[in-house]
């Protein structure tokens, strides 16, 4: 049944419904985005209540809510929200509130950086908070323009024993459990990026001997220890997964056949819980629109190179798209709506992630444009758009035009 028989994006207006207890309006998806700019103690303020309005209203089935630190992190982005104690949570209470007032759904997104930290960055410093991952591997990369000379990724990692496991375990926990306070509707978990989730997925940064280490099953071990807390809090068909296979940012990149296996395990493992989406990033395999400087992460190193032409939705998306499958396959990275479009009625897709569109496209111009099929609107600003530097919180945020 097609919502809105006049579009030019039937299939992307229509409803959707994601778990019995939840239809989105239709099946685009804000995906969450990093914009720095929780400039009250790593709380958000009225700006971040109209960035998410704006973007809500009339517009996107589902917003997922910017990646917030379930600890102290040593962050580039030093205004990245956190998610530990209550007062975080009432701070994103008159967002979620906001969002639900015109209609839109909002989904909280858990986020440990793992390795991809710098131990001088001052939350650390002043906690005494250690970068914890999976072993003692520095990452390559990284940026952090407040410290002198400029550092890449620390080398002072702390690899985790199994007693920082369950305790990391137990914060991703408790910040959904905030979260649910704050009035989140779900929870998409991020185990890509070169993060603590993905650091434990890739034997390039994960050489444990135990348990979370060695074969395909040990190293997923982590994320689903990590989606059944969450459970308890959720229900597991409001809970999503954000993978990126070919993914190399942060020197994360392994071998095709480690990412095959690592990653066809790991999703049928998912969908046999009934996790409620799997949200599939092509970022690093060279499909999709030309990258910008958001992160062109398509160079491997030799030796981990991908099938010529590879696109990880033929091999990954049909154990999402399977008989019995509960899960909802979303998809991201450069997709235009015609792509998108078109993935949907042939049924490949249930859901599109539009990312750096949302922040040039304020929402309900965005979803108009899509109806009326007009061109999304480029970044014509530069990179510092996305993060900063800015002047002040609103500036590259809540400036954009509204064109139709
Ligand atoms: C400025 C910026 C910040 C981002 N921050 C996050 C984040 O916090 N968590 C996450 O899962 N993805 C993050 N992403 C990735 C987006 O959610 C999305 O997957 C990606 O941009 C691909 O979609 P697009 O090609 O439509 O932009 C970020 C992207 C951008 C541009």
């Amino acid at each position: 049944m097609i919502g809105i028989e006049t579009s030019n994006a039937p299939y992307l207006l229509e409803p959707f419904e994601l778990s019995r207890s939840l239809t989105l309006r239709n099946r685009i998806c804000m995906g969450s985005m990093t914009r720095n700019r929780n400039t009250n103690a790593n709380k958000p303020t009225s700006a971040a209540t109209q960035y998410y309005t704006d973007r809500a209203r009339n517009g996107a089935g589902l917003i997922v809510a910017e990646g917030t630190f379930i600890s102290p992190t040593g962050s580039e982005w030093l205004h990245a929200p956190l998610m530990t104690s209550l007062s975080h949570a009432l701070a994103w209470k008159p967002i979620t509130s906001a969002v639900h007032s015109v209609g839109g759904t909002i989904f909280f997104q858990p986020w440990h950086e793992g390795r991809a930290q710098n131990d001088l960055a001052p939350m650390l410093l002043e906690t005494s908070y250690p970068v914890l991952a999976p072993s003692a591997i520095p990452a390559k990369a990284g940026k952090y323009r407040f410290l002198p000379g400029v550092p890449g990724h620390t080398s002072n990692i702390t690899a985790m024993t199994p007693s920082h496991i369950v305790d990391v375990i137990a914060q991703y926990a408790t910040s959904c459990s905030l979260a649910k306070t704050a009035g989140f509707d779900g929870v998409e978990i991020i185990a890509q990026g070169g993060y603590l989730i993905h650091n434990f997925l890739c034997t390039r940064s994960n050489t444990r001997t135990d348990v979370y280490g060695g074969s395909a099953p040990n190293r997923c071990r982590f994320l689903l220890e990590v989606v059944d807390a969450i459970a308890a809090v959720y229900p597991m068909s409001r809970i999503g997964v954000k993978i990126a296979p070919c993914d190399n940012v942060a020197d994360i990149a392994c071998s095709y056949p480690e990412l095959s296996e690592t990653y066809t395990f790991l999703i049928r493992e998912l969908v046999r819980k009934g996790i409620g989406f799997v949200n599939l990033s092509r970022r690093g395999c060279a499909k999709g629109e030309p990258n910008d400087d958001f992160s062109d992460s398509t160079t491997r190193p030799d030796g981990m190179e991908l099938p010529t032409g590879y696109e990880p939705l033929d091999e990954f998306g049909p154990l999402v798209k399977c008989e019995g499958s509960r899960t909802k396959l979303m998809v991201n990275y450069g997709y235009s709506v015609d792509e998108a479009e078109e993935l949907v009625k042939q049924g490949r897709i249930d859901l599109i992630t539009f990312g750096r569109p949302f922040i040039y496209n304020p929402e309900q111009d965005l979803v108009e444009r899509i109806r009326k099929n007009v061109p999304f609107v480029k970044n014509d600003r530069g990179g510092k758009v996305n993060y900063g530097p800015y002047e002040e919180v609103n500036e590259n945020y809540n400036d954009w035009p509204t064109a139709t």
